[in-house]
């Protein structure tokens, strides 16, 4: 039999020697008589390369309502009145009766950053107001509370009230509740309340009355659930950050992407105006809110809740390394490419090197004393940031030099990431990595969205990378059901377990590859731009795609160290093993993208012995197309079950279309 271009013999030179030599038997004693498909032979006893601990991570972007209208847990949009057209997101509110007018003013404003307010002046009885659409609605649940908060002052008159009510598409009220005492004159005040809606509802909208006569103005006005991830107040949506947690993933890329560029350097991600007071962070128009005619979101801008300072610390939370990317003075090259010229590059190079200083700088150091004034002092112990998101060409191979000499200079203990550019094999990508390697850069990131037959055909694309040069971050995959970028991509099992086929590659290579992260992360399903998106939220609920049950698969089970795996049979099958030092135990991971079952003989060579029960989890569908969703999440899930009388030989068949993990007690040799 002939070794199976499946399971290459790569970094196991001797186990296929051994095979060769007749030393390490495949036809198992406990298996004879048996006709497998495959056969996978782990050589236990010759742990390869170590495996990264940051190896399974998430890439994360503010595309399809990520953060604002995703987890960031803010409910009102456009809360400030910064949008360029102020009253986007709000109408206004009669009651029977009443009567008033509402004006967008911008003299002696809350904050000089946040110029704008909303001025409200009720001229009869039961008052005037508006409603807030929020974003594509706002997800509320019967009997928790939500957090209304504004600045207000009263400049005219003295109102009775300020009601604000929580209202379900209908006009009917779900909960409310009452300001009273609103102090009259010139000064700013903030005031909050909580409502407790009395039933749930996914599009319920957010009323603020001014009750009597009187002039009301409003800037900053909020709303958030009182249960946020780790009920922090203005915090993230608890639900989403959880299927973050849940993952286990060892590093998240922020804030993007294209976002990181933008269409011009205008509307770049700049990380200084994510900090701070969120009435000082700087509102502009997201660079998804039009790329897309076919999927156009003119509502669609960037408030910064979610900043530099919630993005540390939720990687602390969730155990995850941060990996900042920054903008190295280049424009999207996908739109304007605009270029800041080499000898300006200076203020791009300084927000590198200042947000060292605000994740690692002691409290007494500028930027770290930003850090602990916003309740951290401990430093968040960054250790890589990328140069630029997805640059190509010569402007990109002028610029990063000038970045790495500068951030290498003065912090030799930050690892970079450069970009290998959009596409997994092109002229631009050969001349990053020829540049790459020659200035023995440390991480260089690589891209690809294709068909998953390109990702079932490249399991072994690692197998040939220069073990002594740059290490690989595949920073954005995703296989596509239809094309990059089309609107009717769907997230089904046949391209997930093309894109496990494929990490089983990158795993076997860890020696080379040291990170790797799906794209994008969130998709919001009334607001979304892209797709497919690893992860599914609607204003309520969020569920997890059969792609981010293999991302979870494979970082759940990431294990410590390759173990030289080969196969040989006719099935075609994805295999490699692990060996997770803390549990003692061999991790195989069989991928069957195949619509019949694979019978597979599997020989564990150099284990003396076995425990008595392995675990394994299954992730399978019913066929390829099989998708879940908001109303059934699980129609593709992971299935776990223990298995009895374990040996070092076994026979398993593996399911047509299934992903699966078995976890060996072992003792070796
Ligand atoms: O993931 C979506 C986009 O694809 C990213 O913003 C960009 O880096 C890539 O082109």
């Amino acid at each position: 039999m002939q070794p199976n271009s499946r399971f290459p013999s790569l970094g196991s030179a001797s186990l296929a020697a051994a095979v060769a030599a007749g030393v390490i038997s495949l036809a198992a004693p406990g298996l004879l008589g048996q006709n497998p498909d495959a056969t996978v032979v782990v050589d236990a006893n010759h742990p390869g390369a170590r495996i990264s601990p940051t190896m399974w991570g998430v890439f994360f972007e503010d595309i399809n309502f990520g953060a604002d209208g995703g987890l960031y847990a803010e409910l009102v949009k456009n809360r400030g009145f910064e949008f360029p057209e102020p009253l986007t997101g709000w109408s206004e509110s009669v009651p029977a009766g009443g009567a008033g007018s509402l004006a967008i003013h911008d003299d002696a404003p809350f904050n000089p950053a946040n110029p704008h307010y909303l001025r409200l002046t009720a001229t009869a009885a039961p008052g005037y107001g508006v409603i807030n659409e929020g974003f594509r609605g706002m997800g509320v649940r019967a009997g928790e509370t939500y957090l209304f908060s504004t600045q207000l002052r009263v400049p005219e008159g003295k109102p009775a009230a300020i009601r604000v009510e929580l209202i379900d598409p209908a006009g009917a009220v779900l909960g409310s509740a009452r300001i009273e005492g609103t102090a009259g004159g010139n000064g700013w005040s903030g005031v909050t309340a909580g409502i407790k809606p009395a039933a749930t509802c996914a599009k319920a909208r957010l009323k603020v009355l001014v009750e009597g006569a009187g002039v009301v103005d409003l800037d900053m006005v909020s709303l958030f659930p009182e249960k946020t991830w780790k009920n922090r107040p203005g915090g993230l949506r608890a639900d989403m950050v959880n299927m973050l947690a849940e993952m286990k993933p060892g590093f998240v890329r922020f804030p993007g992407g294209c976002i990181v560029e933008g269409h011009y350097l205008t509307n770049r991600y700049q990380w200084k105006t994510t900090i701070g007071p969120v009435a000082e962070r700087r509102l502009i128009m997201n660079r998804w809110n039009d790329e897309f005619k076919h999927r156009p979101a003119p509502d669609y801008y960037q408030s910064f809740g979610l900043g530099f300072f919630e993005f540390f610390q939720m990687c602390e939370d969730i155990g995850a390394e941060p990996l900042p990317i920054l903008n190295c003075g280049m424009a999207c090259q996908f739109n304007s490419g605009e270029l800041v010229p080499l000898d300006q590059l200076d203020p791009y190079i300084q927000d590198a090197l200042d947000l060292i200083e605000y994740a690692n700088g002691g409290v007494t150091t500028p930027w770290g004393a930003k850090r602990a004034a916003a309740g951290h002092p401990a430093p968040f112990k960054l250790k890589m940031m990328g140069v630029g998101n997805e640059q190509w060409g010569m402007p990109y191979m002028d610029r990063y030099p000038k970045f790495a000499q500068a951030i290498h200079q003065r912090h030799p203990e930050i690892q970079l990431v450069a970009s290998a550019g959009p596409a997994p094999a092109d002229n631009n990508f050969r001349l990053a990595w020829a540049n790459f390697r020659q200035w023995h850069a440390d991480i260089v990131d690589e891209h690809c969205y294709a068909a998953p037959s390109w990702f079932l055909e490249n399991d072994t694309r690692y197998d040939r990378y220069d073990r002594k040069g740059p290490k690989v971050f595949m920073g954005e995959y995703a296989a596509q059901s239809s094309g990059v970028a089309k609107p009717d991509n769907t997230n089904n099992l046949e391209c997930a377990l093309a894109e496990a086929a494929y990490l089983t590659g990158l795993e076997r290579n860890a020696e080379v590859v040291r990170m790797a992260s799906y794209a994008p992360l969130f998709g919001q399903v009334d607001a979304w731009q892209w797709t497919p998106n690893l992860i599914w939220c609607d204003n309520l609920r969020v569920w997890g795609t059969p792609s981010y049950f293999v991302q979870q698969l494979f970082a759940r089970n990431r294990g410590d160290r390759v173990l030289p795996t080969m196969g040989m049979g006719v099935g075609r099958v994805y295999a490699n093993a692990v060996w997770d030092e803390a549990a003692g135990e061999i991790i195989l991971k069989v991928v069957n993208p195949a619509r019949t079952a694979t019978v597979v003989a599997t020989r564990l060579s150099g284990v003396l012995s076995t425990g008595a029960t392995m675990r394994e989890f299954e992730l399978a569908g019913a066929g390829p197309r099989e998708v879940n969703s908001a109303d059934s999440p699980n129609r593709v899930r992971v299935r776990s079950s223990e298995v009895e009388g374990v040996r070092p030989d076994f026979i398993r068949t593996f399911k047509p279309w299934s992903m699966t993990v078995l976890r060996i007690p072992a003792k070796i040799k």
